[in-house]
């Protein structure tokens, strides 16, 4: 294994610490050997991904990294998860920062995890990947041994890796079949297939609610009068092309006429808005008396979700006045930190556009939590 166990403060019995990581050769098929020294399907794989590997920092910049670490600073003594560890910007500047930090991350990208434990391999012992989707938060911490944690960070939606691959179907730059799935062993449908499958009305809901894109409809129609044709749309090109010709593209446009459709249809077949509010319900509960939770998200419907849900666990309540009784499940568990969201400075954005619409909230959980 390239990353071994993390130390365990508050070690519990039991645990089964494989049952999330990647098969061995035995499991996978794939005959052993093919890589000096290393026996596994994952020593395999990341032979191929040295190479990415060693540019990691050039292939995605971590997002506000000097401010994730100055919000975990108070609980850089202890164990932190990094639910989204994509290729380890952060997790790398907060074990660089902090050498009594251990770190589990996890990823439901195996591409990614692969890529994140060789770059975090000279941490040893304080680093561990997890394949895993950071809905199963929880049993991944509790079958890593732990009771609690004291910080948790997530860094929402795709990484750079994702976006710029060439055959993962996330982007229209590359004519590619419409993937777009984080994680392709999941069995889950991808974005080709859910076009194939959604009526003309549901297709529209997605675009309207995931994209913001205020002409849904007219993108829907065009995308099942094709499909009525028996010619669905199957690659990035083909729907890139298509959304163009349904909404025109005027010259001042300063995005490509399919970006919203695309980033819908991403976060739909991810089901990413889903489980968020799950996400940070179930990750203060992880935190130890103290312990932190920051999350950073890329657009509207992402931060309205992480806001509220932060709000419910701060003492507020999201129930009707009228109603006697609060029934919206409202705790006061943590401290609200980020009264409005930190934002990256114009210089971070001039270095990695990307950043341009990112927003970091965080909270810490209170001493004293009433019983429930
Ligand atoms: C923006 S990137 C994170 C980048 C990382 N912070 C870094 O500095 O390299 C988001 C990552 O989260 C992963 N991801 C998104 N949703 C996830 C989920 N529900 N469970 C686990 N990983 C997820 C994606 O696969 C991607 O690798």
């Amino acid at each position: 294994m390239i990353a071994e166990k993390v130390r365990l403060p508050e070690k519990r019995t039991g645990g089964n610490e494989n049952r999330f990581l990647i098969p061995n050769s035995s499991e996978s098929g794939i005959p052993p050997g093919t890589c000096p020294n290393i026996d596994t399907y994952r020593a395999v794989r990341l032979c191929s991904l040295k190479e990415k590997a060693d540019k990691a920092e050039t292939l995605h910049k971590p997002v506000l990294p000097g401010e994730i670490v100055a919000l975990m600073k108070p609980v850089s003594r202890l164990v932190l998860i990094d639910a989204t560890l994509g290729l380890g910007g952060h997790s790398e500047a907060l074990l660089g920062s902090f050498e009594d930090l251990s770190i589990v991350g996890i990823d439901r990208d195996p591409e990614a995890i692969g890529l994140a434990e060789e770059r975090l391999a000279r941490f040893g012992s304080r680093f561990k990947a997890v394949h895993s989707n950071f809905s199963e938060i929880e049993s991944v911490v509790r079958e890593m041994g732990f009771r609690s944690v004291d910080g948790i960070v997530a860094d929402l939606g795709v990484s750079s890796l994702q976006l710029d691959s060439e055959d993962r179907g996330f982007s229209f730059r590359f004519d590619a079949p419409l993937d777009m799935r984080m994680n392709r062993d999941s069995g889950e449908k991808t974005a080709a297939e859910l076009l194939e499958g959604l009526s003309e009305e549901e297709i529209a809901d997605v675009i309207y609610k995931f994209g913001e894109e205020r002409r849904s409809r007219r993108i829907a129609r065009w995308i099942v009068n094709r499909r009525d044709e028996g010619n669905p749309v199957r690659t990035t090109t083909e729907l890139a092309d298509l959304v163009a010709r349904a909404v025109g593209r005027k010259r001042n446009d300063k995005i490509h006429p399919a970006t919203r459709t695309f980033q819908a249809l991403r976060i739909a077949v991810n089901r990413e808005i889903e489980v968020l509010e799950e996400f940070v319900a179930d990750s203060i509960d992880l935190l130890s008396a103290g312990g932190r939770l920051a999350v950073i998200t890329f657009h509207s419907l992402e931060d309205r979700v992480i806001k509220r849900s932060m709000q419910k666990a701060s003492g507020r309540c999201f129930c009707p006045p009228k109603f006697p009784k609060c029934v919206c499940g409202m705790t006061d568990d943590v401290e609200i930190l980020t009264r409005k969201p930190i934002v990256p400075s114009e210089e971070e954005v001039s270095e990695n556009p990307r950043a341009r619409s990112a927003k970091l909230r965080a909270c810490q959980k209170k001493q004293a939590v009433k019983p429930r």
